[in-house]
């Protein structure tokens, strides 16, 4: 798995020009993974992605497409549905809207508490052999849950895709807060990080810059010691401080991927410079600090 991906949920209201500037943008820095789901603007942004494909049938090819199911917003109430028949009708509306014949991944977007392990099994089978969809994995799962599915089904699961970035890590922060009564101490994690390192499954970030609400990045009074201190070392290796941002989590040893949200071809580049930077471990912690955060 690279070191990013393309998110596609904010993309609805780009234009077709600036979709295309965005897949390009990717293009370029070697990020071939876009990442969609059926609920993604009501299902307009895989419409608007779809679009892109059909204008240029070419760049189907050089594309890795990732969606996800799961999640039901109707009128009724939010919900979630991991049944056969709603996986499977999901995944056959997505390939619709995106125009493929294939998904190459397919993602349980998050657990139902009804979630029957069997069902899941047989809809991965299903979809695999007619064709439909590659391979598979899972968004906000715990591990015990990653296992209920793998323990059923030969489809292992290759990816969990779960909310991390400095400002949001509690997954990281329990491992060095194990046994004490401080909240960071509060076990929310389930084993999750060590299970995947263990499993091979990898841990794609959501919302790498993305603080309580919006992005802690720039002018966020919340996070202005972070800001400060993604600033001067943004200097000090000449990128911009959403290259430090990512580079924090690519610093960690499990190798997570980091899923970029943006919507502006521009900061696809600024961001991929991460690769380059290897924080000290000091630079690492000092970052993990800024947060407010403390060790025992
Ligand atoms: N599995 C799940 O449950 C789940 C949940 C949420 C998201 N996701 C996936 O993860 C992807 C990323 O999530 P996200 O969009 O919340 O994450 P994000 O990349 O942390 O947030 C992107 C937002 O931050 C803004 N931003 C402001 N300053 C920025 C800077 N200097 N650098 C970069 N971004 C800056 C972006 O605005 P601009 O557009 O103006 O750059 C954009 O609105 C989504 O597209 C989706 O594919 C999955």
């Amino acid at each position: 798995m690279g070191k990013f991906i393309q998110g596609c949920m904010r993309i609805k209201d780009l234009t077709d020009a600036q979709i295309r500037g965005l897949i390009d943008a990717n293009l370029e820095q070697g990020i071939d993974v876009f990442d969609h789901a059926d609920i993604y603007g009501g299902g307009e942004c895989e419409i608007a992605f779809g679009k892109a494909l059909k204008e240029d049938p070419s760049l189907r090819d050089k594309l890795v497409i990732q969606t996800k199911c799961g999640i039901v917003k109707d009128l009724s109430c939010h919900r979630y549905d991991n049944s056969i028949n709603y996986i499977v009708d999901s995944v056959h509306k997505s390939l619709n809207r995106l125009r493929v014949e294939k998904i190459d991944r397919l993602l349980i977007h998050r657990p139902d508490a009804l979630m029957n392990p069997e069902e899941v099994a047989k809809a991965f089978d299903t979809l695999y052999a007619e064709g439909s969809v590659d391979s598979f994995g899972v968004s906000n799962f715990s591990a015990s849950q990653i296992e209920l599915l793998n323990s059923l089904s030969k489809h292992k699961i290759e990816c969990n895709q779960i909310r991390l970035s400095i400002a949001h890590c509690p997954m990281i922060e329990y491992g060095m807060n194990y046994n004490r009564f401080n909240d960071s101490g509060i076990d929310r994690d389930g084993g999750t990080l060590d299970y995947c390192r263990l499993n091979g499954v990898n841990i794609q970030c959501y919302s790498p810059y993305k603080g309580a609400k919006k992005s802690f990045i720039g002018d966020n009074v919340r996070y202005y010691k972070l800001n400060k201190l993604l600033k001067e070392l943004a200097f000090k290796y000449e990128v911009q401080p959403n290259a430090i941002a990512a580079a924090w989590l690519l610093r960690h040893p499990a190798g997570f991927t980091v899923i970029n949200g943006t919507t502006k071809a521009e900061r696809v580049a600024q961001i991929a410079a991460a690769k380059d930077i290897a924080l000290t471990r000091a630079e690492w912690y000092m970052l993990y600090h800024a947060c407010g955060r403390k060790l025992p």
